[in-house]
């Protein structure tokens, strides 16, 4: 959030000095920028190469470091083409450049989304039904532990763990559920809270985090067919995009030395 935030404010701050006449992107800064940008999102594809390397090549880097090195470079490579063109379109070749990278690197921070949702950290580790169930039974026994009745478990809480594990298997009942027990755990979560004695000390503080926790599992696993699904789709129409800009790119740069 903090290195989104951050290239945000950048953009802001490019396009409100995007008249001033400090950049050229023919000379100087400008074309320099223009290189880095390009070799940014060269590096970058060093994530999808080291995702498929074999585990026996000991390639270097783990698959997480690469994938957030990905996509740190996939927000600079485009700010540095953004400061090079000056926030505006310029030719016809520029403009197909400019847009295919826009479209790519937007598309990127949507398929981050999607593959937030479906996997555990940045690793390449997906989630499992089967892994978020026993762990949505775990938290529950240690609320019963630090207090919470068995009766207001098997009323308000356990239904839910229930309802997420058979919405999530499926993806028409798990994209119902993206709205449906999203609003629902939302205002479980809320009354159960008000029924947690409020107080600064750690105990309390550990179930209400346990509290939080629960529901955002129960999500988690209720969303899980769905967001797998969109993330499956996603992917097959960031490669294609991806090849648009790789194709748009080489032409820019011909075009550009050659006229
Ligand atoms: C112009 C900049 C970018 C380019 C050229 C680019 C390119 C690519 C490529 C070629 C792939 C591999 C697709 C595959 O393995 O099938 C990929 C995957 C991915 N990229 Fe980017 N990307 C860019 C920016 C971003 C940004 C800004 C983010 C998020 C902050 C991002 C997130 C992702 C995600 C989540 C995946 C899928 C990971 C996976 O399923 O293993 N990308 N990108």
């Amino acid at each position: 959030m903090l290195v989104l935030a951050g290239v945000v404010l950048a953009i802001a701050f490019g396009w409100l000095h995007r008249h001033d006449k400090w950049i050229d992107p023919e000379d100087g800064i400008g074309y320099y920028l223009g290189i880095t940008g390009g070799t940014l999102m060269l590096i970058l594809l060093a994530y999808p190469i080291r995702k498929r390397a074999k585990p026996a090549t000991r390639a270097i880097g783990s698959v997480g470091f690469w994938f957030r090195l990905h996509m740190l470079l996939g927000l600079l490579g485009p700010l540095a083409i953004l400061y090079h063109s000056r926030f505006s379109w310029g030719a016809l070749n520029s403009a197909f450049a400019l847009g295919a990278m826009i479209i790519v690197a937007s598309s990127g921070l949507v398929g981050r989304f999607f593959y937030s949702r479906v996997h555990r950290g940045y690793s390449g580790r997906k989630l499992e039904l089967r892994s978020l169930k026993r762990d949505m039974d775990e938290m529950i026994a240690r609320m019963e532990q630090r207090g919470i009745g068995h009766e207001r478990i098997l009323a308000e809480i356990q239904p839910f763990e229930d309802r997420a594990v058979r919405a999530g298997g499926n993806f028409w009942s798990s994209a119902v559920a993206v709205v449906g027990l999203g609003f629902e755990t939302r205002r479980a979560h809320r009354r159960l809270l008000r029924a947690v004695p409020a107080g600064a000390d750690r105990r309390t503080q550990q179930l209400r985090a346990l509290v939080d926790d629960y529901f955002e599992a129960v999500r988690r696993a209720a969303e899980f067919a769905f967001y797998d699904r969109l993330l499956r789709l996603w992917h097959l129409l960031h490669l294609p995009l991806f090849v648009l800009l790789v194709a748009a790119t080489v032409l820019h740069i011909v075009a550009v030395h050659m006229y």
